[in-house]
Order: structure tokens, then sequence, then C-alpha cells
């Protein structure tokens, strides 16, 4: 196996746009759930997942919530059970209003050496009305402070299309990210997802999203500044300085083996075709199938090979680095105008080759979730 994820479902509050799985935070539930971390490690290790891993990702929810020990606990257990290599990437997702000077300095002892700060903005208004817990003061510090502590290698969240948003308001709050120097930014879009209380709002009008025009204008905005000031945009949502890639996500777009540990994590086993797993977001079944001895994961998806390969071109037009055909060759026996014609030459817009690598252009990105449909 490449990577390890580890899903941490707990949250001081929930915003309002997130339908991520997460609950509120006890200290005594989150010391229960790195028990049963630890419990669903060993049982992966008995089922077969080997290591060592290259990669290993702390997500939330907020895991910044655990406390330097545990995350310790946890990172010794992995190393005794799976082994880590020496040069691997350790990242761990911190809210700003969960961390001080201490944690993010104990966390760093540990072992992580990557930390991603769910900043989202720095317009104190925009942070109000996406229901976040922290000020645009707990963010700097959370960035200054995470300097001191020796984090070289620091990633930024950006939400941008928000309520109300102009382009100005989003080029300042751009300069002021700029001026933090982080070496990695992911940028979102908001979404409305159903059921969250941004979504139900969104429906009954009593907010309103900015348009299609303003959303594609404000993606191009933020790939212009980013990539003038350096930033490699290596994936839709993803600017990194060089050599600040994320490896851990990437192992995901080039379809890597990863284990996901947690109620509400996903594994993925690169064999034949290829099987995706996932945790429900339950953490009674969590425990349950864990003081139980069953497996606590079902499985989601069994790739025939052209499935795998339909995957394989999705995923890869995802990023910077593109499909290569001799790649596609050696894997399924095909190149991408072979197998897709018709696809391929409806892209031709948005669809660039240079050697024998296809890219979607940034333009195409915007539109992927429409483009993809051409594979199925
Ligand atoms: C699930 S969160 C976990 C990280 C951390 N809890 C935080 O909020 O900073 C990962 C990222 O997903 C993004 N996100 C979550 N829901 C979103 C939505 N509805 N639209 C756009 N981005 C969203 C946020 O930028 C967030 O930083
Ligand atoms: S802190 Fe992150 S995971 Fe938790 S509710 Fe907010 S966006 Fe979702």
């Amino acid at each position: 196996m490449d990577g390890l994820y580890i899903h941490i479902p707990f949250c001081t509050r929930k915003c309002n746009y997130c339908d991520f799985f997460s609950v509120p935070a006890r200290s005594d539930a989150l010391l229960a759930y790195v028990a049963l971390l630890k419990k669903h490690l060993s049982w992966a290790v008995e089922q077969g997942w080997q290591g060592p891993v290259n990669t290993i990702y702390f997500g939330g929810g907020t895991p910044s919530l655990l406390p330097p020990q545990c995350i310790d606990t946890l990172l010794c257990a992995i190393d005794r059970q799976l082994g880590i290599v020496p040069e691997a990437e350790i990242t761990l997702e911190a809210n700003p209003e969960t961390v001080t000077k201490a944690s993010l300095c104990g966390y760093q002892k540990s072992g992580v050496n990557r930390i991603s700060i769910g900043l989202q903005t720095l317009n104190s208004e925009q942070l109000a009305c996406l229901g976040r817990p922290h000020t645009v003061q707990d963010g700097l510090n959370a960035v200054a402070w995470a300097r001191r502590a020796g984090f070289s290698n620091l990633s930024v969240d950006l939400m941008f299309a928000l309520p109300g948003q102009t382009l100005p308001a989003l080029d300042r709050d751009l300069e002021q990210y700029l001026q933090l120097a982080p070496e990695h930014l992911s940028c979102y879009g908001l979404t409305a997802e159903v059921g969250t209380s941004l979504g139900k709002k969104v429906d009954k009008g009593q907010v309103i999203l900015p348009s299609d025009e303003c959303y594609a204008e404000y993606y191009m905005s933020i790939h212009d500044l980013l990539t003038a000031h350096g930033y490699q945009h290596y994936e839709i949502a993803n600017y990194a300085r060089k050599s600040h890639v994320c490896r851990h996500n990437m192992g995901y777009w080039q379809r890597r083996s990863y284990l996901g540990l947690g109620a509400g994590a996903h594994s993925f086993e690169n064999r034949l075709g290829g099987c995706r797993w996932a945790v429900p977001n339950n953490l009674d079944h969590y425990r349950m199938a864990l003081e139980t001895g069953q497996e606590p994961a079902v499985c989601l998806e069994s790739f025939t090979l052209r499935e795998a390969l339909v995957e394989t071109i999705y995923l890869g037009l995802r990023t910077a680095e593109g499909l290569s055909d001799r790649e596609l060759d050696m894997k399924f026996g095909t190149d991408l105008a072979s197998a897709f014609p018709v696809a391929v030459q409806s892209l031709l817009p948005w669809l660039t080759k240079e050697g024998d690598r296809w890219y979607l252009t940034p333009r195409g990105w915007l539109l992927y979730d429409r483009l993809i449909q051409a594979f199925f």
C-alpha cells in the first residue's frame, strides 16, 4: 500500500455548508476513538494490508482536535505495524480555532511534516457567513505558530464564489494569502450541498450564490494570480510551489493503493481493475464492528478493466501531469484516441496533447464535470 488516510469525524461545530461526516467533539469520545483507530489498524494488518507507507493523511472533520500525544501514539503504532518510509509525507488538517503554539510544536515533534490549515477566507464577514468557528486573527495566528513550530510545508484552504463576494474582494483575499507565502493552496468554489443549512437557504432563495459566469471569472482569476506568483496549478483545485505537490492526494488521482482508517474513511486496492471500500458514516457501527472482530468497511465498487480504464482517464485529466498514452498502453493495451475516438473529438477545444501526454486546459477543468461525461 502507498498511502494511509485517517478520518477524524469530530468538529467544534458544523459549518453551514459542509456535508463531510463529522459530529460535535467530546474529549472522552475522542480518546475512545483513538483506541478504535488502533484496533482498526491491527485488523487491517491481519487482513493482509502491508506497508511501508509513503504518505499519511489525518483528515476530517477536525484532526487538530486530537492532542499531539494521540497523533504520536497513532504514528508509533503505524510505524510498528506497517512501517513508515523515512521520507514519508505526513499531513494533518488543522482548524485555526483548535490549535495553540504548543499543540503545533507537539504535532511537529510527533513526525507530522505537512500542515493544512483551514483558513477558508481572510474576510471576517465571509467567515461568519460560512458559520466558521474561527476569526481572521485565529487564522493568522495558526499560520504564524505553524511556521514557528518548524513547518516548512504549509498548505492553506481558500473558499471562493461566496455569497455576495465580488472579484475585487476575492483579489484582496488572495493578496493576503500570498503574504503568508504558503507552499500549497487548495481553492474550492463554494457548493450548496443538499441537506446542509446553506443548501436549504439556497433552495428557498434566501441565499444567492454567484452565477456560473462569475464562478468562471473567479476561477480563472485565481489561476492567473497564483500562477503569476510562481505556483503550479497542478490539479483542478490545487496549487503548489515546486516540490510541494501533495503526494498523498496525487496518489488518489494516480489510482495508487491506500488504506483508510476510521468511520467514514475510504480505501482503494489497486489489484486487477481495483476495488474501493468505505467505512459507513456511523460511529456506533464502527465501534461494534471492531469490538466484535468484523470488517468495518463495505465494498463500494469493484472495477472491470474497462471501468478501470475510464477512471484512470478521468482522474488523470484532473491533473497537470495529464495522461500518458504509453502508460495507458502498458496498463490497458490501448491509447486514449483509439479507446474513445468520439469523446476525444468532442473535447478537442479543451484537450491538448504534447508528446505522448493528454491534458485538459484550465478552462477545461472549469467544465470538468460535464466534459468527463464523454467517457461514460
Ligand atoms: C472537510 S474539510 C476538512 C478540513 C477542516 N475541517 C476545515 O474545515 O478546514 C476540507 C475542505 O473542504 C472544503 N469544503 C467543505 N465543504 C465544502 C463546500 N460545500 N464547498 C466548497 N468547499 C467545501 C473546505 O475548504 C475545507 O477546508
Ligand atoms: S470544520 Fe471542516 S469538516 Fe468540520 S464542519 Fe467545518 S468544513 Fe466541515
